[in-house]
């Protein structure tokens, strides 16, 4: 991993941040635009100062292809509105009842629970608008863009399904067979689609070697992703997480360290970073930035 050592992650992520931020503004609704509440709750959850993970991952996984445009920028966004939706809707009292996230009261907290709702939904919506619209992505670009979200946040292997199983997992015991399906589905489908969202971005279809060679290191930091999402639940102090700590436990959820325990987890984290590490080999040079963020989301403390 030399050229992840010698990378400045600090600079690159505080640089791209920057412009997802500046990309979230533009696409988003203002706050003086009517129904007024409903854009207040929507940016309220956007730019409550989330990691931006998932949008950095499109950018980068396009820049290992050589595509260092501005086109990329409206799908990694679309991934940010369906990632913040997701997390509006997991907080609700009717899922994992949460009062805290991204250093915040949730958004039901502060607006109510019809509205957290409407928020979510509207993210979602605003995603799929994103696409359809995404300037300098041709016809089939944008569509392959839009499949890739919708089966990545969907019900069979995807976002939603894996919290469907989530949830009825804490009425179950806990099986190493559900817990993957939970973690590939809930966390990382969003998080495979975000670099193959790179992909083509850079105008690379799917089906493609670089997609196919980006989609290993996807599988890979999503599992790791949520490995560890498991054990900062424990380990981790409101503060740094900017939401509740110790709630997988008091919910029975089905997390890695239940099923596994917290060293072994740990090391199957690492192994997970070695398997994106080796992914990302025929990038050479051009993939420093996807290892550098690999390495993040395994040794992260929020
Ligand atoms: C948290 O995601 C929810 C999971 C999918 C595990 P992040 O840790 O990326 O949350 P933000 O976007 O930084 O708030
Ligand atoms: C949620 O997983 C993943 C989503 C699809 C939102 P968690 O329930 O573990 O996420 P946190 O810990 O509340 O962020
Ligand atoms: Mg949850
Ligand atoms: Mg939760
Ligand atoms: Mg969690």
């Amino acid at each position: 991993m030399p050229a992840a050592v010698e990378f400045d992650l600090q600079g690159y992520l505080a640089r791209q941040s920057e412009r997802v931020h500046g990309a979230l503004e533009r696409l988003t609704p203002g706050e003086a635009v009517e129904p007024c509440v409903i854009h207040k709750a929507m940016r309220y959850s956007l730019f409550a100062g989330g990691k931006r993970v998932r949008p950095i991952l499109a950018i980068a996984s396009a820049e290992a292809l050589g595509e260092t445009g501005e086109r990329v920028l409206a799908p990694a966004c679309a991934l940010e509105m369906v990632h913040t939706y997701s997390l509006i809707h997991d907080d609700l009292p009717a899922l994992d009842n949460d009062d805290l996230r991204r250093g915040r009261p949730t958004s039901h907290k502060v607006f109510g629970e019809a509205m957290a709702i409407l928020a979510g939904d509207a993210l979602l919506t605003l995603a799929f608008q994103t696409l359809a619209q995404g300037q300098g992505l041709d016809a089939a670009q944008r569509l392959a863009l839009i499949e890739e979200l919708s089966v990545a946040s969907g019900t069979a292997g995807g976002m939603i399904g894996g919290q469907v199983d989530d949830l009825e997992g804490e009425r179950h015991a806990p099986s190493a067979e559900l817990l993957h399906r939970i973690h590939r589905a809930k966390t990382g489908a969003l998080l495979r689609a975000s670099v193959r969202f790179g992909a083509i971005s850079a105008g690379r279809l799917p089906g493609s070697d670089a997609c196919q060679a980006l989609s290993g290191y996807g599988d890979a930091i999503g599992l790791a992703f949520q490995i560890v999402d498991d054990l900062l639940d424990i380990e981790a102090t409101p503060e740094q997480l900017g939401k509740t700590p110790g709630k997988d436990a008091a919910q029975h959820k089905i997390t890695f360290p239940a099923v596994y325990g917290i060293e072994e987890s740990r090391r199957m984290a690492a192994a997970q970073l070695e398997t994106a590490h080796a992914a990302l080999r025929p990038f050479g040079a051009q993939g420093a930035a996807l290892a550098a963020i690999a390495n993040l989301i395994v040794h992260r403390n929020s």
